[in-house]
């Protein structure tokens, strides 16, 4: 009789253990999200009017194919989208799924472009991509990062610099109200100049 009431005990222990550990409403872990940008020296991705020519064009690797593969998605702004449109030619990401970041309607998507509109604060639109099961999103476009770097809402850093001074530009960072720490990940230089650093972006005290 005694085992008997001791099992139940060990039962009934166990359900309210179940009950109170159990998450069922629980959201998906916070996203990883990641920048991988090239800018000159002095930390400009885009000269004032938005050109882009100073970035180089050769063929050499330097580590995007790789880092692309890891992202679920693309979260971007409208500036850095209408650039990728204006090259014309082959939608170049593929089905990976690409949410632009704007308060206007969206042009019809070019075709075989997975495109979903999206607004609203740092931590509103990261929490609609977690929705949608993203996991690693890859964040583009000058505005677009200053902002969520500014919310707290990026984890790392892959900044490819070019050997060249611009003077002026627009910044991958811009002003900020704090510092930001960074913890140096790893260094990499290419033979033509590139010198390519990743960093992980540390939480605010
Ligand atoms: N060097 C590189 O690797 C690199 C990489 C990416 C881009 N670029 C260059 O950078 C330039 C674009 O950068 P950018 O700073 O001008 O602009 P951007 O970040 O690409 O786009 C800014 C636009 O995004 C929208 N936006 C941003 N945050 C939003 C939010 N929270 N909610 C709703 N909409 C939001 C707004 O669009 P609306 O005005 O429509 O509301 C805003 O005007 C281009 O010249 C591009 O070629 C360079």
């Amino acid at each position: 009789m005694e085992s008997v009431h001791r099992d139940d005990q060990e039962l009934l222990r166990g359900q309210l253990t179940a009950f109170f550990t159990a998450r069922p409403y629980a959201m998906p872990p916070r996203i990883h999200a990641s920048v991988f940008v090239g800018t000159s020296l002095d930390g400009f991705i885009a000269r004032p009017d938005g050109a882009i020519d100073f970035l180089p064009h050769s063929p050499e690797p330097h580590g995007f194919e790789e880092f692309y593969a890891t992202v679920d998605a693309l979260l971007m702004g409208r500036k850095t989208f209408e650039t990728v449109l204006a090259f014309g030619g082959a939608w170049p990401y593929g089905s990976k799924p690409v949410f632009v970041l704007t308060s206007r309607p969206l042009p019809p998507a070019p075709e075989g472009a997975v495109l979903e509109r999206v607004s609203g604060t740092p931590d509103e639109v990261m929490a609609q991509l977690r929705q949608r099961g993203i996991q690693h999103v890859y964040l583009d476009g000058g505005q677009t990062v200053q902002t969520f770097l500014r919310a707290g809402r990026i984890d790392q850093l892959i900044i490819t610099r070019v050997p060249v001074i611009l003077g002026a530009g627009i910044s991958i960072v811009g002003a900020l109200d704090r510092d930001i720490q960074l913890q140096h990940v790893a260094t990499r230089s290419f033979p033509s100049g590139l010198v390519q650093s990743e960093y992980a972006v540390l939480p605010s005290p």
